[in-house]
């Protein structure tokens, strides 16, 4: 970026943050006036409580139970998910849902409990309903997981939504995690988390909640099982949780509570039991398998917000190129827009796009660009003027379309949650493709409004569509960017049948998997943010999004040189590896933070390479059983209270355990190892868990480790598929599965497995066949050996 285009683009961006003083007075005129016509007021309220069990009506997979002031559907699905509905809320139609709500299972029936209450006893879990309206979710074995005492609505006595309260017990010893993406966790500590998708409008930090992807999901793990729970509505709301005690000596244990307050929206929830796989397939299997990234998603991005023009990229480029640094993808930020219009091109900056693309494309680098849902509110503006042909512009309750403020001034947003909506801007990614992008980064879809209505989104009494249901914002708000992520994806099927189309989201919601990813957003540049970014990351991968990474160095400021080495580090074994900052920050390019740091960076993105087939086989594998590729270190133990508390370090699929460093000078770390033995993969030298162990961590490397028994897919020096095996140790055996993608496309490469054991002295590696073991087809490497 050269000096002209530097003060062109603070210029733009200052001329948006001073015109926000005045702004913020008509944005709270605007919201007033929008709101106080669009939106009846409350008034007075009449609370409300299921009242005592009266009839009850079995019906295909457990039947309705009839209160005095309610009624409760319960339905055990065939996928083994459990939903329950308060007063007619059925489980579709939803937003969450990957399809049709699964078919019931028949053997699920409902039958009279004791003291007058009824249950529906089904394979993974039995629910019990007691008289007065409380729910329980029990393991087959008989524990309780979660009591959810009577819910209580409050209806405003002139009509209108009601508002509603769901208190919930567990276990004292259970430990929450989940609710969307959170800088706070991955444990949740006690505490009120919003249910709102929300801008906070400055580089957040632990603390800072909530953020641009919330989901009622919450992921519950306790000695007696783990269990997911999803309440399906898209409103805004709090979860307040609080974990349990157990009582010391003779004293009581207190339970663990959440209670969950929702403005509206239907009362309704699935809950699946079983081990956190178990539990995450359940998901996947009602919300949607994860979308496969193409396998160049997959290496290394460098994006920045800022690149001025053509020269600049190519610059960036040729520097990855000299310094011998592996690069994948480069992503174009709203700068490289004509005046911040989206699905435009300055012709100034970058007169030859299409070129520029076909060039890094010939060395194997993708070019990736940002996708705003803010539309310049202009006539003249093609996007504008098509839009207003097409009626996509969400409008309020008088009809008029809501203009709000956003990069290109004032804007308006279109309805994602109208079907024809989403095809016409499906459509036109086509003038991306013609550009050369191969990826897409959906920006300020909670949608973000700059303070245009007292908040920084949308009037809650905008109007939507909701698939012709029609509604306001209060319900499309938190799904919006869920709608607009399917926008995307089916148009760039339909533009592109051939390729998997890759994008990935800043906001969404309960399903967006199913589309793509999502990154960590504006994180801040700090130590604490280093670890916000490991903490969502592994939150949303349980609630099932399992492709996500921060932007690498924080998104403002300066990072010191060995900050950003540890997050660069840290970011090289998450499924996106990206560099990325604000227009106002400092620079983000490996050598620009001495040679030392470049040397360890160099290692850092040449043993990502060298993982890819691994990578591509844990996306594989995410979308065929819904498991994260990163993910708790209790993920195979949950019963291990030890690691259920252990944030700072995280599963890599079952062969690697990944320990990055979150602290400043810091050369030694303590890590908490699960049962099994570990190998230092830089020093082979074994661990035995579960234990925790102190280990060399110098600025050159994270320590990592390799699951004794791993068969891990590595890049050989030729480009070509390695099998890595960590020797297990004697008499015992191991394995690994390895999906040999060459990444591109949607053929459905074969699953290969393979199994390793000794055979007095000597390693033998097999695959399995239905014909029994045979040789590998690829190069094998033993590792570790030295140990056994
Ligand atoms: C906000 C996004 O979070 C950030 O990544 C991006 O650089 C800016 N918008 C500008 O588009």
């Amino acid at each position: 970026m050269n000096g002209r285009d530097l003060v062109r683009s603070v210029k733009a961006v200052g001329s948006v943050g001073a015109a926000q003083g005045v702004r913020t007075v008509r944005a709270a005129w605007r919201r007033r006036r929008a709101d106080a016509t669009g939106l009846p007021s409350r008034g007075a309220e009449r609370a409300r409580v299921p009242g005592p069990v009266q009839e009850v009506e079995p019906g295909p997979g457990g039947g309705v139970v009839r209160f005095g002031r309610s009624e409760l559907r319960v339905l055990v699905a065939v996928n083994g998910a459990v939903f329950w509905g308060w007063d007619g809320a059925e489980p579709e139609p939803s937003y969450a849902l990957a399809g049709r709500c699964p078919e019931p299972d028949p053997r699920a029936v409902l039958e009279p409990d004791k003291d007058g209450g009824w249950r529906v006893v089904a394979e993974r879990a039995t629910v019990v309903v007691s008289r007065h309206g409380a729910v329980e979710v029990r393991t087959p074995g008989g524990v309780t997981l979660r009591r959810d005492l009577p819910p209580r609505w409050w209806e405003p006595v002139g009509g209108g939504p009601a508002r509603w309260a769901q208190r919930s017990e567990v276990a004292a010893d259970a430990r929450f995690f989940g609710l969307g993406g959170r800088a706070s966790g991955p444990r949740l500590p006690d505490g009120t988390y919003r249910l709102w998708n929300t801008d906070p409008g400055h580089a957040f930090a632990p603390g800072d909640d909530p953020l641009y992807i919330t989901m009622p999901v919450q992921l519950v793990v306790a000695d007696g099982g783990t269990h997911l729970v999803f309440h399906d509505s898209s409103w805004d709301g709090t979860v307040t949780l609080r974990e349990g005690e157990e009582g010391a000596g003779s004293g009581h244990d207190r339970a663990g509570t959440s209670e969950l307050r929702m403005d509206g929206g239907p009362l309704r929830c699935w809950v699946m039991v079983g081990s956190p796989a178990r539990v995450l397939l359940t998901w996947a299997s009602l919300t949607g398998a994860p979308a496969l990234p193409p396998a160049w998603a997959l290496g290394h991005h460098h994006a920045r917000w800022g690149f001025g023009s053509e020269q600049e990229v190519r610059r960036i480029v040729a520097g990855y190129l000299e310094h011998g640094l592996p690069l994948d993808a480069v992503h174009l930020d709203i700068d490289h827009f004509d005046a911040h219009q989206v699905f435009t091109v300055d012709p100034d900056r970058f007169p030859k796009l299409p070129v520029l693309a076909e060039e890094l494309r010939r060395d194997g680098i993708r070019l990736v660009s940002i996708v705003d849902p803010a539309v310049k509110a202009l006539p003249g503006n093609a996007v504008y003027d098509d839009g207003v042909a097409e009626d996509a512009f969400v409008r309020d309750a008088s009809g008029q379309v809501v203009q709000g403020v956003a990069w290109p001034g004032e804007a308006v947003f279109p309805d994602f949650t109208h079907a024809r909506v989403r095809e016409w801007w499906g459509r036109l990614y086509e003038e991306r493709l013609a550009q050369g992008f191969s990826g897409f980064w959906h920006d300020m879809n909670e949608p973000t409004s700059f303070n245009a209505f007292g908040e920084t989104t949308l009037p809650r009494s905008a109007r939507h569509s909701l698939e012709g249901r029609g509604g306001d914002h209060r319900e499309a708000h938190n799904v919006y960017a869920l709608c607009m992520a399917r926008a995307g994806f089916e148009g760039l099927r339909n533009l592109s049948p051939q390729e998997r189309p890759f994008l990935f989201s800043r906001s969404g919601w309960a399903g967006m998997q199913r589309y793509g990813g999502t990154w960590s957003g504006d994180v801040a540049t700090g130590w604490p943010g280093l670890r916000a970014s490991l903490s969502l990351v592994l939150g949303l991968g349980l609630c099932g999004v399992p492709y996500s990474g921060p932007d690498i160095g924080g998104f403002d400021g300066d990072p010191s040189p060995e900050l950003y080495l540890r997050w660069f580090q840290l970011g090289a074994y998450l499924p996106l590896f990206r560099t990325h900052a604000s227009l106002r920050a400092g620079r983000r390019e490996p050598w620009e933070f001495g040679p030392e740091v470049l040397e360890h960076a160099r290692v850092a993105l040449v043993e990502r390479r060298r993982l890819l087939p691994y990578f591509m086989t844990l996306a594989h594998l995410a979308r065929r059983t819904g498991a994260p590729y990163v993910r708790p270190l209790w993920w195979a133990a949950p019963e291990e209270r030890a690691l259920r508390d252990c944030g700072d370090a995280f599963l890599l699929g079952d062969s690697l355990l990944v320990a990055p460093v979150l602290d400043p000078g810091a050369d030694r770390r303590a890590v908490q190892l699960p049962r099994g033995r570990w190998y230092d993969t830089a020093t082979e030298q074994a661990y035995e868990g579960p234990a925790q162990v102190l280990v060399d961590a110098p600025l050159s490397r994270i320590p990592v480790f390799a699951r004794a028994g791993a068969v891990l897919p590595v890049r050989g020096e030729d480009g070509g598929l390695e099998l890595e095996v960590w020797a297990p140790a004697r008499g015992r055996t191991g394995g690994g599965l390895v999906v040999p993608d060459g990444g591109e496309g949607w053929d459905e490469p074969e699953l290969e497995r393979y199994t390793a054991r000794w055979m007095s002295s000597r390693l033998v590696v097999e695959r399995e066949g239905e014909d029994g073991g045979g040789t590998p087809p690829h190069p094998v490497r033993v590792r570790g050996a030295g140990e056994s």
